[in-house]
């Protein structure tokens, strides 16, 4: 089954469906089941990593799956300590999802150092020259950012010759990043959407309440309001789930619309800090694992 989602147009003008799988790591492990059941259920856009190590758990799924790999949209990302070498962690990323072409490349994350120098633009810069490389021989469809708020976003669009076509940044009721949502927006870069579902948690209780009040309306789950919500603003959620009711319901979101002072309620939800690390201030302490292959 292809369930057949409506689609964002990119600013190349290609398309990506609403909504994709995330497949960030802890619950999967060596588990299949949960890329297959997504597989089952007609997602066809896959977000890995090559941190996350799940890159060879979707290539392998994609390939049981018998579904021509020219039917999925399959992003993957650099990690801070491959990024002098794009060509290399492309080559170790393709060989663990036996492919090979990724449809999006990202660079994970904007900053490696925690000094406040501007050492990360021009790195940046170097990384994302050699990634366009990469489209020019046809290893990549596209390319993209991840975690890049406005002032990293724009030392590449202010260099680049191939421009990202989406920017993937924590965004979830209570965590609406408007201002790096708007910037995206300016300079037509769709903003994707991570921990759609804040983890499956929300650390503000008078958030909960609101979006408790919307499901009961709407009689959704407050998972399906958070992804409605995240639509409806314009961005592209990626949630992960693994279990089979969820995959399934978290694609059944396009037969309601909350009103204009829903969404406000929304956005105004009391904020809560990222789950994750501020690009700016935390630099993660993770290391890819080239060995992982
Ligand atoms: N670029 C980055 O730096 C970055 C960082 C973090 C994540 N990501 C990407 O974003 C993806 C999604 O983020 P995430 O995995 O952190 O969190 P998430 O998608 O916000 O939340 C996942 C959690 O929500 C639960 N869940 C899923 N659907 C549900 C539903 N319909 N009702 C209730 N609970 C539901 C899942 O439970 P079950 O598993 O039990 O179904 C799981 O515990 C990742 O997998 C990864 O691909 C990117």
């Amino acid at each position: 089954m292809n369930a057949n989602l409506p689609n964002y147009t990119l600013n190349d003008e290609s398309t990506l469906p609403m909504i994709g799988f995330g497949t960030y790591h802890e619950e999967f492990g060596n588990n299949l089941l949960p890329i297959k059941a997504a597989i089952d259920c007609g997602y066809r856009f896959f977000d890995t990593a090559s941190l996350y190590e799940t890159e060879k758990y979707l290539g392998q799924a994609i390939k049981e799956s018998g579904i021509p790999r020219k039917e999925f949209i399959i992003e993957t990302k650099l990690w801070i300590d491959e990024a002098d070498d794009p060509r290399a962690a492309l080559e170790r990323s393709l060989k663990r999802l036996q492919m090979d072409y990724v449809d999006l490349y990202l660079i994970h994350w904007p900053r490696a150092t925690e000094d406040n120098t501007d050492h990360w633009k021009e790195k940046n810069q170097k990384t994302w020259t050699q990634m366009e490389d990469l489209v020019k021989e046809g290893k990549v469809r596209h390319l993209g950012l991840s975690n890049f708020l406005p002032h990293h976003l724009k030392n590449i669009l202010d260099h680049a010759s191939i421009k990202p076509v989406v920017d993937q940044l924590e965004i979830h009721p209570g965590y609406s990043q408007d201002a790096a949502v708007s910037f995206c927006k300016e300079n037509k870069v769709l903003p994707m959407a991570w921990s759609p579902l804040g983890r499956g948690h929300s650390k503000a209780p008078e958030g909960n309440a609101i979006l408790s009040e919307l499901a009961e309306k709407y009689q959704k789950s407050t998972a399906q309001i958070s992804l409605r919500f995240l639509l409806q603003k314009g961005t592209l959620p990626i949630p992960k789930a693994s279990s089979p009711e969820h995959i399934k319901a978290n694609l059944d979101v396009f037969d309601f619309e909350l009103t204009e002072e829903e969404l406000w309620m929304l956005t105004c939800m009391p904020q809560t800090a990222g789950l994750g690390e501020h690009p700016d201030f935390s630099i993660p302490k993770m290391k890819s694992n080239p060995e992982n292959i």
